[in-house]
């Protein structure tokens, strides 16, 4: 069965990009936040987004019109009871999830598919949550959804292959490319972009070049299209932050062990571009972190 209706809860950087992929496909979307402000912001960056695609000749007016008719967002989980698939993206904390897919269980109707954007929780875990671990499923989308290529689908110790089938035909009807994990903390992507980032937080720490220098250093001598500091302002230092725990905790080997000078950066509120301030500033002023 086709997807006809699909749930996104969390309407962040991710999981209003999420939304506008399916409402491009011509799927109906519920976008839920239990923040009234950030399914504004949402819905606002979903329009301008549409837009760039209309005036790029990559959508019709009318397609990007229909697509914005299709949406909904609301504050009201209930909502989604009509849902062939849920997508997650809240919080990158393992308590918030498996409390919400405690209640997406209850709520869900019994057919539904039930996935996460997590970029590094267990699957396994968050599946243990509900009555429907086959129908689980991890669905890792890239930043920002409608422009990046890949979706990392996980599979979970209990996912079948009938959830995976249809959840691989959805990634592709977003016209995404789709790899397979097995579950293991930080999949394949984070797993190894992560240690990465954190290093090059290391770097800075240790005083061994300016941050300019790291950045330029990782493009230019590696061909990457942004330096690792860059990119970590652009995830958001809290969600990098967040995610090398995982990996600490997962895999129990102090290499995974956060870097000071990142876990300072989160305490200060600097996490990046969506506060205006990161590892770089964004328009607002830098302020001494706390010692
Ligand atoms: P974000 O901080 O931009 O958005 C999270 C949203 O979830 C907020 O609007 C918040 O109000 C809402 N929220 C929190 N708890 C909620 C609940 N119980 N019910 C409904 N809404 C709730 O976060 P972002 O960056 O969009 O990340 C979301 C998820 O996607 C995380 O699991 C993250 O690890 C993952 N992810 C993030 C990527 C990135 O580059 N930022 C890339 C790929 C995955």
């Amino acid at each position: 069965m086709e997807t006809k209706v699909m749930g996104v809860v969390g309407s962040g950087q991710m999981g209003s990009g999420i939304a506008q992929l399916a409402a491009v496909a011509g799927i109906e979307v519920w976008l839920v936040d239990t923040d009234s402000s950030a399914l504004n912001m949402a819905t606002k960056s979903i329009s301008n987004s549409t837009q760039r695609f209309v005036s790029k000749a990559q959508l019709s007016h009318e397609a990007g019109k229909d697509a914005m008719n299709r949406l909904k967002c609301t504050q009201d989980l209930e909502e989604l009871r009509d849902a062939d698939v849920i997508v997650e993206a809240i919080v990158e904390s393992e308590d918030a999830k498996k409390k919400l897919f405690l209640e997406l269980d209850r709520i869900a109707k019994v057919s539904a598919i039930l996935a996460s954007n997590t970029s590094s929780i267990s699957i396994t875990r968050l599946a243990s949550a509900t009555s429907r671990p086959h129908q689980v499923i991890g669905m890792h989308f890239f930043n920002p959804p409608p422009v990046m290529k890949l979706v990392e689908i996980v599979r979970g110790a209990d996912t079948s292959n009938d959830t995976f089938t249809k959840v691989k035909a959805l990634a592709e009807r977003f016209g995404k490319s789709v790899l397979c994990s097995q579950d293991f903390p930080g999949f394949i992507v984070n797993r190894i972009l992560m240690p990465m980032i954190n290093e090059a937080f290391f770097a800075l720490y240790n005083g061994v070049a300016a941050k300019e220098d790291i950045d330029t250093g990782m493009k230019l001598g590696l061909n990457q299209k942004m330096g690792p500091l860059e990119l970590a302002d652009f995830i958001g230092l809290d969600v990098c932050l967040l995610i090398m725990k995982v990996l600490h905790s997962g895999l129990g080997d102090p290499k995974y062990s956060p870097c000071p000078l990142l876990v300072q950066y989160v305490d200060a509120g600097r996490l990046g571009r969506k506060r205006g301030i990161g590892v770089y500033s964004y328009g607002k002023e830098p302020e001494p972190v706390k010692s």
